[in-house]
């Protein structure tokens, strides 16, 4: 993808319903459920706990979701991050 492509997508991110949510597999919502006691699929959990899931998105040396399906394309983690730091809905 190019960098334009990247920022078209990126730039299209708009709300928790429409692009962080379909985001989380339903794997990933019950794995972590299950480990950590976190709901993925809620909003208010994912928005108050926003700052450190973005650090296991991007974490080079264990990023979540693991490999073979993670880590997140760049233009999956610029979006959630442009959900967090613009706070929207
Ligand atoms: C605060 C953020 C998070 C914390 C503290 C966290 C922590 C953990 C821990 C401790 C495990 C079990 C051990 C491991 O596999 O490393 C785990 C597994 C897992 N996490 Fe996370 N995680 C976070 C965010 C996420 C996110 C955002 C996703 C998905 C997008 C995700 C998807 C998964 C999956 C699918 C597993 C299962 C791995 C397996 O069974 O092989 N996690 N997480």
């Amino acid at each position: 993808m190019s960098d334009a492509q990247q920022d078209a997508a990126a730039a299209e991110c708009t709300s928790f319903q429409t692009d962080i949510r379909p985001k989380f597999t339903d794997e990933d919502v019950q794995h972590m459920n299950d480990m950590v006691g976190m709901d993925l699929s809620d909003y208010q959990t994912v928005k108050q706990n926003g700052d450190v899931i973005l650090e296991r998105l991007q974490d080079p040396d264990n990023p979540m979701p693991p490999p073979p399906r993670g880590p997140w394309p760049k233009a999956w983690i610029d979006c959630f991050q442009q959900w967090l730091v613009k706070r929207l809905p």
